[in-house]
């Protein structure tokens, strides 16, 4: 952990030397505090598997990894969706739930837009607890980018959205994955960025961040800050008083110490901001300050603290018809205007969020454990290696720069020995029908329920196969380029 005691001028730590390397390392100690904590036996097996593919770093990505990579063409939908239905083989002491596939849902785009239900949302989710022509249960979790609340807020209004219980142990959110560097930066003091008040504060505690400063806090301070924004009195109220001291009770807070005497040593920007100007500002400040200490000026705008974006959505399906600007726009922005005013001097950020792997190996973790938890169906490493979890899991996103890409690089990493992650485009958010998608999905639909239709029946058909012992033609749109997840399967 990070000793971070606040004297007065003390040189800044010169945190930016925190590389993405080092980064990494701290992350993966991050994570295996995870494994650790829920999967002592997974955790040789991933670390194992780790080494394996480059892909294996942290669920992070810093802005200066990013390659460009080529658009591929798009195929034709609904290919084998007109299966027959018949009695599946299902875990016989559980005998109505599937045990080797499952479903993982983005949210906004896909379930819900501008928090008001997608109509086929209410249905999909009835299919998959059972009303469906094969009579079983299908286990899922909701993985989102989305965030600003507590996950058990978010929880209470999807439930409330989807007219269907939703518990925590079956939700990720953007920020979620934060918790897990919340022991290396305990008791320093971290800038929290986003949402609406001071939810993302509170999140940030529940977390275990101990000393959250936000925004509204150093506006507070500061009102020349951000020359055109003024706090409202409510916000002035429920902001942190950096400056003063009111430990002695009744008496006239004094002033303990002067911004300059506050090192951040980290920024998380949990939700999409409410204010791009001043938190823009803000970000930038501490990006250019001397290791984090507030109102100072680094003369190599290179010791700045590191700065944690909860996902790089640079676009999103709200209530408006047409796509809106997201966290990716903000954090674009950050990096962009860093360089005009640094002459040209290069920020690198790093994002949580889909679709790093790492969110989807943290997903699948999630997703073995409320298997057990809520179907009792079995959880940990076969003597062989391979974890005992769905063989399939369907993820079904909107956004291809996020929810498909991030599942092909799953698919790509773990589908070979392990789970095939299978990624299912819908029609209802950010992505427009007609428009070539950057990333392919494997399967094109209308929206969420034509989604679990065809991901059971294609389970059911396999299991035909399986049990006919001879092989169903395919969805030939399942053909993929190499490079871009798994070859087919082979039609006889
Ligand atoms: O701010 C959230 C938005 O960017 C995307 O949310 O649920 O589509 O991952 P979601
Ligand atoms: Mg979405």
């Amino acid at each position: 952990m990070m000793s971070c005691s606040l004297a007065p001028q003390r040189p800044g730590m010169p945190a930016r030397q925190i590389s993405a390397s080092s980064f990494a390392e701290e992350f993966d100690a991050a994570r295996n505090q995870l494994n650790k904590l829920d999967f002592e036996q997974e955790q040789n097996h991933d670390q194992e598997h780790e080494d394996e593919s480059p892909m294996a770093s942290p669920s992070l990505s810093s802005s200066d990894s990013l390659t460009s990579e080529e658009p591929s063409p798009l195929g034709s939908d609904n290919g084998d969706d007109d299966v027959t239905p018949f009695t599946p083989m299902v875990d016989p002491d559980n005998d109505n739930v599937a045990d080797d596939f499952a479903f993982a849902f983005d949210i906004d785009g896909v379930l819900v837009r501008g928090g008001k239900p997608i109509p086929e949302a209410i249905e999909a989710m009835k299919v998959l607890n059972g009303e469906n022509e094969f009579g079983i249960k299908v286990p899922y979790i909701f993985l989102t980018n989305g965030g600003g609340k507590f996950e058990s807020e978010r929880c209470a209004n999807l439930s409330r959205q989807l007219d269907m219980t939703v518990s925590e142990g079956q939700l990720i959110c953007g920020h979620t994955p934060m918790r897990e560097l919340s022991s290396r930066y305990r008791d320093c003091s971290v800038l929290v960025v986003g949402g609406e008040g001071e939810t993302c504060r509170l999140v940030a505690e529940s977390y275990g961040f101990h000393d959250v400063i936000t925004p509204g806090d150093i506006l507070k301070a500061n009102a020349s800050t951000a020359p055109f924004r003024r706090l409202t009195p409510a916000e002035h109220a429920a902001s942190r008083d950096l400056l003063f001291s009111s430990r002695r009770r009744h008496r006239r807070p004094e002033v303990v110490r002067k911004l300059s005497d506050i090192v951040v040593f980290a920024v998380f920007v949990f939700a999409d901001s409410h204010d791009w100007a001043s938190d823009l500002q803000i970000i930038l400040d501490i990006a250019q300050s001397r290791g984090g200490r507030l109102e100072t000026r680094s003369e190599t705008f290179d010791k700045g603290p590191p700065i944690y974006f909860s996902h790089s959505d640079v676009v999103w399906s709200a209530a408006h018809e047409h796509v809106r600007l997201g966290m990716g726009a903000l954090r674009k922005m950050v990096e962009t205007v860093f360089e005009e005013t640094t002459s040209g001097r290069k920020l690198v950020t790093h994002a949580f969020g889909k679709p790093q792997v790492g969110t989807f190996e943290f997903a699948e973790r999630l997703l073995r454990q409320w298997r057990a938890e809520k179907h009792g169906l079995p959880f940990g490493i076969l003597p062989c290696g391979r974890s005992q979890g769905p063989k399939t899991v369907y993820f079904v996103g909107d956004t291809p720069e996020s929810d498909v890409k991030g599942t092909n690089a799953m698919d790509e990493k773990s589908g070979r020995e392990g789970t095939e992650w299978y990624s299912i485009l819908v029609k209802t958010g950010v992505y427009q029908e007609g428009t070539e998608p950057r990333y392919r999905p494997r399967k094109l639909v209308g929206n969420v329920l034509d989604a679990v239709h065809h991901g059971i029946r294609r389970e059911m058909a396999r299991k035909r196969t399986a049990t006919e012992g001879r092989l169903l033609p395919l969805d030939v749109d399942g053909f993929k380029k190499m490079g871009e997840g798994r070859m087919p399967e082979v039609v006889e």
